[in-house]
Order: C-alpha cells, then structure tokens, then sequence
C-alpha cells in the first residue's frame, strides 16, 4: 500500500520550502521536503546524493543565494528545481529523488513510501 501525507503548504512562499520528516508504515524515518517556484509545487526526499546528508543550510532553507536553484549546504551542489537535476557540483549529473505530489480538495498530498 503507498503511503501518502496531507502537508500544509500554504506557509511555503514563492522561492521558499519546507523540510519536514515522516515515518513510514515500516518505521523508516523519511525526510522530505518541498519547494514553491513559478507558482509550482516540488517534492524531493531530502537527501543529497553525493553523501546521503539532508540539503537546508538552515531549517526550511533550500535554495541558493539567488533563489534559483536547490542547493546542498555541505559542499555547494545546485539541483534544478523542476526535476532535482545536479548541474554543478561533486555530483553533477545525478539527481535527487522526487516525490509524487498531488493537490486534492483535503490539500497538497505527497507520497512518502512506496
Ligand atoms: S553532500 Fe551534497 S554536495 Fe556533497
């Protein structure tokens, strides 16, 4: 059965984001998080993957100094915001995983588990 979370996102502005972490059915703690550009919605696991660390340089901050790419705080990799794409840095080419994302009357659902 996939497991999907009601999330509020209402409190995520334009060029902003919100990490949040859930556990799954199996116990498995899974960290998230999701990001507002052009009006969109993203979702990704938040896991960088060059080393596995979480990306924020602060709490709920994900992106660069301009607000155009997601970036990893440990050592400056930008992902590309529409679909996790590294374009620069020690994992370039690879990407993040994304997570389905769908809005419903209830509000912004994102799937966690498989
Ligand atoms: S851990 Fe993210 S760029 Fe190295």
């Amino acid at each position: 059965m996939s497991e999907w979370v009601l999330v509020e996102v209402d409190d995520i502005p334009e060029q902003g984001g919100k990490g949040l972490e859930f556990a799954t059915a199996s116990g498995e703690v899974r960290p998230i998080f999701i990001v507002r550009k052009g009006g969109r919605l993203y979702a990704y696991l938040n896991r960088c993957p060059h080393t596995g660390v979480g990306l924020e340089w602060m709490p709920n901050e994900f992106f660069d100094y301009d607000r155009n790419y997601i970036q990893c705080a440990m050592h400056g990799a930008l992902f590309a915001v529409e679909d996790g794409l590294c374009l620069r840095g020690p994992c370039m080419g690879q990407r993040l995983q994304p997570l389905a994302l769908e809005m419903r009357r209830e509000g912004c659902f994102v799937k966690v588990g498989p």
